[in-house]
């Protein structure tokens, strides 16, 4: 590489994503925990979708995703207009960064925020803020101490990963209300679905014009694979997301897989009850095992183990026995693993594993 040809500033701070692991050599029945993927896949309605979309492969896929907006704009009760489809949350969240902070500006997250947001604050030439939390809980009051003039985008998953916490909406309103002018609020829902009830922060989008929140296909409605998240915001903001995209950022077989998946609630229904049911079971089945955890707004918890060596003395006895699951110690919780919840078998074969591996007969 020639001297002169440097990347831009902040680049080479970034630590690579570290994904979930999901081989683990010789051993054939793995267990893959590591990274909140559904386990009862998408709807099957979806997979029908794909195949249909696979006639149409030599056409170039809509460049306005107006189906999909659509489809989303009737189950969510959202405005068309206003929604903004990316190639996973992760687009809608990268473009936010690159639109609205850049170099002397400040990108806040908390203290065991997703890994992403770090790298975003650095791709796009800002500095990342880190703001404590307390007791592994988004602190509305830290983030607005922590505001500055340069603050441009605050970032905060609710429920959070790798936490499972989440806080209320008051707490959200409170946020939105008391941050800096120029400071845009980005509401992460990835995991939102999970939440029975939980708006996601769309009455705050909808009532003020510092407020996006984003979403994704990859949890709940299992199309990690297939790479769709979308964006909910003040039209401002969204015409901006639209100018700096890609126009043909999601591809025909996506497009077609994520309108199929949200149409079909009933499927959304049994990944969240599902899910609900098995992360009681597993949360009080480790429990009972000495590993607690905080209460689960997600489909994952974050097992609590007495130090570092036994969080990664466990992780060693679940690999050994199949099983992945995902160290968080980059996260600051170096005494923790945090565990997807899968099916019945899985959460049983975790609890199983824990338990021998705690001496527990
Ligand atoms: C909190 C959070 N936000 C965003 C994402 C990005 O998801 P995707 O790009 O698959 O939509 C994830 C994925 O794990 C996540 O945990």
């Amino acid at each position: 590489m020639a001297k002169g040809i440097t990347p831009q500033k902040g680049i080479m701070e970034i630590a690579l994503y570290q994904g979930g692991a999901s081989k683990l050599d010789g051993i054939s029945n793995v267990l893959k925990l590591s990274s909140n993927e559904n386990p009862l896949g998408p709807s099957d309605a979806a997979k029908e979708a794909v195949v249909r979309a696979s006639h149409d492969l030599h056409r170039y896929p809509s460049t306005d995703h107006a189906a999909l907006r659509e489809a989303i704009a009737e189950v969510w009760d959202v405005d068309p207009a206003r929604v903004f489809c990316g190639v996973g949350s992760g687009e809608v969240l990268k473009l936010l960064s690159e639109a609205y902070a850049g170099k002397g500006d400040q990108v806040l997250f908390t203290e065991h925020g997703f890994s992403m947001y770090p790298i975003y604050a650095h791709a796009c030439g800002a500095t990342p803020v880190v703001v404590p939390e307390k007791e592994r809980v988004v602190d509305v009051d830290a983030i607005l101490a922590a505001c500055t003039k340069k603050t441009k985008l605050i970032l905060i998953a609710n429920p959070a990963n790798p936490t499972g916490t989440m806080i209320g909406s008051g707490e959200l309103q409170r946020l939105a209300e008391g941050i800096p002018p120029q400071a845009l609020l980005v509401l992460d829902g990835a995991y939102a679905e999970f939440v029975d009830g939980y708006d996601a922060g769309k009455a705050l989008v909808e009532a003020r014009d510092n407020v996006v929140m984003t979403r994704t296909f990859s949890k709940i409605y299992g199309l990690g694979g297939m790479r769709v998240g979308w964006g909910y915001g003040p039209q401002a903001i969204i015409d901006v997301l639209n100018r700096i995209r890609g126009p043909f950022n999601l591809s025909t077989a996506a497009l077609a897989a994520a309108e199929a998946a949200v149409r079909d609630t009933s499927h959304t229904e049994k990944c969240r009850t599902e899910n609900a049911k098995w992360r009681e079971w597993l949360a009080n089945a480790l429990a009972a095992h000495g590993v607690p955890s905080d209460t689960s707004t997600a489909n994952f918890i974050l097992a609590r183990f007495g130090s570092e060596d036994e969080a990664n003395a466990c992780d060693d006895h679940l690999k050994s026995e199949g099983i992945i699951v995902r160290r968080v110690a980059g996260y600051g919780l170096p005494n923790c693993l945090r565990i997807t919840v899968g099916d019945e078998a899985a959460c049983r074969r975790v609890a199983h594993a824990v338990g021998k591996f705690k001496g527990v007969k």
